[in-house]
């Protein structure tokens, strides 16, 4: 039998620590790999990328911290979209000195031209294939790495409404074929990984809140946490499997590529595309 009081006591200061969250720098609460991580490496990619183009968005950029390391010796065009208040002017602070703009929107639909962008990145950040299609140059690329399905599969049994947002690796390696790009590369691995303390997955689990929906760590949820720290316990740690999917797709020319066709067959009124490529639609939403 756990002691409730004690336990809500461990877990407080994780839950505080979240409340306060901004940015996206969590490498603090990186779990200790158990078996080889991914033999690739998003980052050193996504540099090579940068190097070879002129124009660069990063989608969900979070607090900008990575796109601003990206593109630290990079002088073309650049654009960060954010979708999360918190997070839009934490972004703006950082990477609108460097002159990169940071337009607050939605990753869904991306309020800017076809065919503008040499390079899509997006890490983590949910993604429309087609739209992502949409706003890439004749020859320019998209390099995502996702969060794979099985990733804490080991918690379903203890958070049956832990969302599975379906096998996204497929969906979009299709989509981004279908609209057009040929596939670079599609990898997906799985790893085990032993997190420290339960507050640290606590504290994972409530900056993503998409992951749980009306995850309660302090209350209704806390038995299930416990119950999952016990059975997942070892002398490593709390042992749960990493999941992550890395796509690259370019687009390569086709003679009978038309920017303006396509971006009519997916949003059907051209007037509604923003003029300037670098604002985002409406000046209130832009952070
Ligand atoms: C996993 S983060 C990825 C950030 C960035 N691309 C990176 O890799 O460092 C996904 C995005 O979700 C955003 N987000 C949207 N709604 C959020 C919410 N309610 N709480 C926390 N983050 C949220 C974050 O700001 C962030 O941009």
């Amino acid at each position: 039998m756990h002691d409730m009081k004690l336990a809500r006591n461990r877990i407080r200061p994780f839950v505080e620590r979240a409340r306060q969250f901004s940015g996206w720098r969590l490498d603090e609460f990186d779990p200790k790999p158990l078996e080889p991580q991914p033999p690739w490496d998003y980052e050193t990619r996504a540099v090579e990328l940068v190097r070879a183009a002129n124009s660069v968005l990063d989608m969900g950029t979070g607090g900008g911290e990575l796109f601003d390391a990206l593109t630290a010796s990079f002088f073309g065009r650049t654009v960060a979209t954010e979708p999360w208040s918190v997070n839009a002017p934490i972004a703006a602070a950082r990477l609108r000195p460097r002159g990169i703009a940071v337009v607050r929107c939605g990753s869904l639909q991306l309020p800017f031209r076809p065919a503008i962008f040499d390079l899509v990145l997006n890490r983590h950040e949910e993604l429309d294939p087609a739209e992502v299609a949409r706003v890439i140059t004749f020859d320019g690329s998209v390099l995502t790495q996702q969060v794979g399905r099985s990733r804490w599969r080991e918690l379903r049994p203890f958070f049956p409404r832990m969302q599975d947002f379906g096998d996204l690796f497929h969906r979009y390696e299709h989509g981004l074929e279908t609209s057009g790009l040929t596939i670079v590369q599609a990898r997906t691995h799985d790893w085990k990984a032993a997190y420290r303390t339960l507050g640290d997955i606590v504290f994972l689990l409530c900056i993503a809140p998409w992951e749980i929906p009306h995850f309660d760590p302090l209350d209704a949820d806390l038995p299930a946490l416990l119950a999952a720290e016990e059975s997942l316990s070892t002398e490593q740690g709390i042992v749960l499997t990493e999941s992550r999917f890395l796509i690259e797709a370019r687009r390569t020319w086709e003679d009978d590529f038309d920017p303006v066709k396509e971006y009519r067959m997916a949003h059907g009124d051209v007037k509604s595309i923003v003029d300037s490529p670098w604002t985002s639609m409406g000046t209130s939403d832009t952070a």
